[in-house]
């Protein structure tokens, strides 16, 4: 089999990222919101899973409409997380360890806080008025065209004082920034270069694929049968105001800025697209645009081994040369794999985990998959986040940023007895503590899996190729001679055709058997075999 030439200087490649969500990974001072002091206190057990880059959501200066997704100065920490000189330890604590920070730019927007979007909006005069997307109303008074956010609700607001709406595809806290001002483009690679400069790895950048609007704004058209879920919700097809041809440019501008440095900083888009065929533009025809982008349709597949097998396929199909898919199950926006893969099962928890740490590319895990935390259900009165609240029975996103579990104990290992965490805890039985010394827990198949991808070079770099399978099996090797045989279904399973031995199994009393001629796996379970 054909093995991927890599570009060795690209580091991630074959590695594990960990997203920390900065509010709920640790607190050092005990308000009940973590900072960057408590992920410098936990690093070790990040160094401990293996994993060679920490990506943390937005630490850079917010008003929290949004939690950090809404930036009222990029060039500073905001003040309930740290300062710049925590920023600076961590990076270096981190290097230290091997691991690399990966923070979060948010160029899609700003907060309205921003001076950017106050001097924007002081007049129509101002030079920096079309520094954001302005517009007159309509005829008849109305928004300029019919796009709606993503957070619901028409995605323009009326600047009374001036007379002209300002576009926001999220919150009316949010304005857009115009991607057609050359300005604006010269501002987000200063930012780059000075976060670069200070010595971080690379940037997830929020929203990627949404940056640059259609030039004549014109309407969305109506949804139809054929569109995404989302698109059938919301009434019409994000054709105008997401996903333009012309985002391509911009992201090849970010990359060519990003590999001009030794080793090159990695960028990775949150390429939020509901179809994979949509995704696949974004690979770049020749590798040039962000190194790596986050694959959302594979997440929401259904935990189905066919369904699953076709989008791995085709997503490895439509890699260039030496391209990097990128694997994760969970984030900060949408529902844990645990609970929306697994419905809370241990054991199918652990195979969705062999799978995503034994595909080929990247795999970003966020914090707690390591223990397999499942969402937890928030009371209504105590909903934060103004998309559950908004759409509330819907509860939005705090369900899956609980604080981090640490402890069994007052205060979750998270923060302090006394004090109220910004969030409620989730079921503090499931935790590092108590899974830390435990051979069969979660954590150990994490810290055990990611140890074998980092040794093993089939597993880092290898090619990925599909095996057949009996029904609701998922079958792959990895490079010349690993097998990853998984049994998502719920009766016994038998491959046959397998010789070989079982380098780690999700039942881990099987690690070490040999296998001659076939093997049997239980409903929900996985094996890592060398043939
Ligand atoms: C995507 C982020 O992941 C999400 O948390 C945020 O609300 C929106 N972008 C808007 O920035």
């Amino acid at each position: 089999m054909t093995q991927p030439q890599y570009d060795p200087k690209q580091w991630w490649v074959g590695e594990v990222l960990y997203q920390a969500y900065p509010r709920s990974f640790m607190d050092s001072d005990g308000d009940g919101v973590g900072d960057l002091q408590g992920i410098i206190d936990r690093l070790d057990h990040l160094a401990g899973l293996g994993i060679r880059g920490l990506w943390l959501s937005p630490i850079t200066v917010s008003p929290n409409a949004d939690f950090g997704y809404d930036v009222a100065d990029y060039y500073d920490v905001d003040p309930s997380l740290g300062t710049l000189r925590d920023l600076d330890a961590l990076v270096t604590a981190a290097a230290a360890r091997g691991i690399g920070v990966i923070m979060d730019l948010v160029p899609n927007h700003t907060s309205i806080e921003h001076p950017w979007f106050e001097a924007s909006r002081s007049s129509r005069d101002h030079p920096k008025r079309d520094w954001y997307v302005w517009a007159d109303p309509a005829p008849d008074g109305g928004p300029p065209n019919n796009w709606v956010s993503v957070f619901g609700g028409p995605a323009w607001t009326l600047d009374e004082p001036t007379g002209q709406y300002y576009l926001h595809n999220f919150l009316d806290m949010q304005p857009d920034l115009n991607w057609w001002n050359e300005e604006v483009r010269e501002q987000f690679d200063r930012i780059f270069r000075y976060w670069f400069d200070s010595g971080v790895s690379g940037f997830r950048i929020d929203v990627a694929h949404m940056v640059i609007k259609d030039s004549d704004l014109r309407d969305n058209p109506p949804a139809t049968d054929a569109d995404s879920l989302m698109d059938q919700m919301r009434g019409q097809r994000q054709e105008f105001n997401s996903n333009r041809p012309e985002v391509h440019e911009v992201h090849r501008r970010w990359r060519e800025l990003a590999d001009s440095y030794d080793p090159p900083k990695v960028l990775i888009g949150e390429t939020f697209v509901e179809k994979l065929e949509d995704l696949f533009p974004y690979f770049g025809a020749v590798g040039d645009e962000l190194h790596l982008d986050f694959n959302i349709p594979f997440a929401h597949a259904p935990f189905d081994a066919a369904a699953l097998a076709d989008m791995i396929e085709r997503t490895e199909g439509a890699m260039p040369a030496a391209g990097t898919p990128v694997w994760t199950g969970s984030n900060h926006d949408i529902s844990r794999f645990p609970t929306r893969w697994a419905d809370g099962d241990p054991d199918r928890a652990r195979a969705a985990l062999m799978m995503l740490l034994t595909l080929r590319g990247t795999t970003v895990l966020y914090e707690g998959d390591e223990i397999g935390m499942v969402d937890t259900a928030v009371p209504r009165e105590e909903l934060v986040d103004p998309v559950g609240i908004r759409f509330f029975p819907y509860a939005g996103r705090d369900p899956v940023r609980t604080p981090m579990q640490w402890a069994n104990a007052p205060g979750g290992g998270f923060t302090t007895p006394e004090a109220r965490p910004w969030l409620r805890f989730g079921d503090l039985t499931c935790n590092v503590a108590d899974q830390d010394g435990d051979p069969d827990s979660m954590l150990s198949l994490t810290r055990d899996l990611i140890a074998l991808r980092r040794t093993h070079p089939d597993l880092r770099t290898g090619a990925w190729m599909r095996l057949d399978a009996p029904a609701d099996g998922l079958a792959y090797r990895r490079g010349d001679a690993t097998i990853v045989l998984l049994n998502l279904g719920d009766a016994p399973a038998t491959v046959a055709g397998i010789d070989g031995e079982i380098l780690i199994g999700t039942r881990r009393a099987r690690d070490g058997e040999r296998v001659t001629g076939s093997i049997t796996l239980a409903p929900a379970e996985g094996a890592v075999l060398k043939a």
